[in-house]
């Protein structure tokens, strides 16, 4: 949800600023701009549409300013324009401020701000900064900064470049990330680590409401009072190769074949070597995991089909009851939530708004919050009572497909933690279900392996309009998260249905060749979807179904056959959405779309 990037130190600024952007621009590609100091005057190059358009518009020219700031847009406040791009400035040009977030009340601030003669040229909430900048400037940046973040209510993660002041950038944040590159005579700042990984491991990750400020040689950071905070230095672990797309054509498809890496490293040093028990390192003593009454899951998108399946699998092995929400919905409508709750939330980034305004909201209730992210020090990571880490590595894709599956991994733990814990479930069905837990990687790799079926399906199949996905039980969860995908990236109509709830309205959409895709890997509802698989073929549907190996007799009853190795029946998840992830990957691909950056949507959302 737009990428920031800052440079100060003595090369030219332009290549860094916009190889970071590049890096950046999961995060949004509605417009991208640059701002940098020449000559004594502050110049900005902004163009809109992908990062493409701005290089072609800055190619053939030599920029030789040693400090600037960039920015890569998802449209909130102001359709996509070369005007309402960022960087944005004041009336007379001493200012330009790149901005990630939503400033709520600029409204107001407009309309005063144009009472005291300030002229706009854009759309967005953002520009009112530069204007306000303008408006209390009286010679020291940093003061000027702090009376502006006084005036402003909403989220941000902004860099300031000033005319007057060119030795330094000032950046601060409030719900959105920022992150400070400690480099050698030089020093950048960036929304995402992959932006700074080619020139440092370095970081400070800076914390709501920290301001830093940074010359060429230092890096000094305030909170929010104003105090000097001594931050400890974050060393980036994973390699700079992992944010690249290695050899693979799409950063999706390269994150599909990832996933028997990230589901082993999920595990790794969780599982007792008998597999008889589960190690989360949570703060929670024995006596307060016994006092749980209850379990809410709440996140967005992809991270809350992962909490359905969590629902799912809590309530089975933890013998607990299982509330799972959208977070835009809970926080809103007053959930039971207290002392005896404790609230899951997912999110891959850990920088999604609503997710954490859920948080926030779960934690002024009382609950104990246990995150589980796959960023490090994220801002869901830092405000949770507890954090369980995902361990895929970086997702660049705008589609999630390994963060859910290691997503689904830690809804298994947490589950089977709590089983452990409240003496639900006998040793016997643990120990089954780690060991089983333990050969999903394996399996999956042999999945990937056979994509065969899935290719041959997408050519008969690439120009319908729309298409239906069925299951029951934990195959409906899964079959929630096959239709985002394929409607995510290809643009196809996809519908999500419980099996049994078809006939109850939907099954009138099913005519003559509508494929329907059926997952039936519940051994326990198989003849139940069996009698929904009929009922849609006696409509003429095309039916692709999904089962584990050794369901002969479905290709019989049905025009295609996927089959997904056999495991425990609580785990299919975690295989069956690989075919899945690999059908919305070739639909797109068959027909030309934008896979890794699917139009109107940006990989981290951090606005509400
Ligand atoms: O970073 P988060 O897990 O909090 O993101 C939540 C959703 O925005 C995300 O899962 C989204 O639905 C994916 N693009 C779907 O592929």
């Amino acid at each position: 949800m737009c990428g920031i990037v800052g440079y100060i130190g003595p090369r030219p600024a332009v290549p860094i600023l916009v190889e970071g952007l590049q890096k950046l621009e999961y995060r949004g590609y509605d417009s991208a701009g640059i701002a940098l100091i020449e000559d004594n005057h502050l110049r900005i190059y902004k163009k809109v549409g992908k990062l493409t358009n701005l290089k072609e518009k800055l190619a053939g020219n030599y920029f030789y300013g040693t400090v600037g700031i960039g920015h890569t847009r998802w449209a909130t406040h102001g359709r996509p324009s070369d005007t309402n791009a960022h960087p944005h400035r004041d009336c007379q040009g001493r200012f330009a401020v790149v901005h990630n977030g939503i400033i709520e009340n600029y409204l107001p601030i407009k309309e005063w701000l144009l009472s005291r003669g300030h002229q706009f040229t854009s759309e967005t909430d953002t520009e009112v900064l530069a204007h306000l900048l303008e408006e209390f400037y009286e010679g020291d940046l940093l003061a000027t900064v702090r009376q502006m973040i006084r005036k402003i209510e909403g989220s941000y993660a902004m860099v300031i470049l000033c005319l007057d002041e060119p030795g330094r950038l000032v950046a601060v944040r409030q719900d959105s990330p920022l992150i400070v590159g400690l480099g050698e005579g030089e020093n950048f700042l960036a929304s995402d680590i992959p932006a700074l990984l080619c020139h440092t491991r370095r970081t400070y990750i800076l914390a709501d409401g920290e301001m830093a400020v940074l010359t060429a040689d230092s890096v000094e950071v305030y909170d929010s009072q104003g105090q000097p905070v001594e931050k400890p230095v974050y060393e980036v672990k994973w390699e700079a190769a992992q944010a690249e797309k290695g050899g693979y054509d799409h950063f999706m498809l390269k994150e599909i074949h990832e996933q028997p890496v990230a589901l082993r490293d999920t595990l790794s040093g969780r599982l007792s070597p008998d597999n008889q028990s589960v190690n989360l390192d949570l703060s929670l003593s024995e006596d307060e995991v016994r006092q749980f009454n209850k379990i809410f899951i709440t996140a967005c998108g992809t991270a809350y089909h992962a909490g359905v399946v969590g629902k799912y699998v809590m309530e089975k092995l933890a013998g607990l009851p299982v509330e799972v929400d959208i977070a835009s919905e809970f926080r809103y409508r007053d959930p039971f939530v207290d002392q005896r709750t404790l609230v899951i939330v997912v999110s891959q980034s850990g920088e999604t708004a609503d997710t954490l305004a859920a948080l926030r909201e779960a934690k002024r209730r009382g609950a104990h919050v246990l995150a589980v992210t796959n960023v490090v020090d994220s801002s869901v990571a830092r405000e949770a009572d507890d954090v369980l880490y995902t361990w895929a590595g970086p997702e660049i894709a705008v589609a999630s497909t390994k963060a859910y599956t290691t997503q689904l991994v830690a809804m298994y733990l947490i589950a089977l933690y709590l089983a452990e814990k409240r003496n639900k479930k006998s040793l016997v069905e643990r120990v089954a279900i780690i060991s089983e837990l333990r050969k999903l990687a394996d399996k999956a790799r042999v999945i990937l392996e056979n994509g065969r079926v899935i290719q041959d399906f997408v050519a008969a199949y690439k120009h319908v309009p729309s298409t239906f996905f069925i299951g029951r039980g934990l195959d409906y969860a899964v079959a929630l998260e096959g239709a985002l995908k394929l409607k995510e990236i290809s643009y196809i109509h996809a519908e999500a249905y419980a099996a049994g709830e078809l006939k109850h309205g939907t099954l009138a959409l099913i005519t003559g060749g509508v494929p329907v895709i059926a997952l039936v890997t519940q051994q326990s509802l198989f003849e139940k979807m069996l009698s929904n698989i009929k009922e849609v073929k006696a409509r003429e549907a095309t039916v692709l179904a999904l089962a584990m190996d050794g369901e002969a007799d479905l290709a019989k009853v049905v025009d295609h056959v996927l089959h997904i190795p056999r495991t425990h029946e609580l785990l299919t998840p975690v295989l069956s959405v690989i075919p899945l992830q690999l059908l919305a990957y070739h639909m797109a691909v068959a027909r030309g779309c934008d896979v890794d950056q699917p139009r109107n949507l940006a990989k981290s959302v951090t606005v509400e």
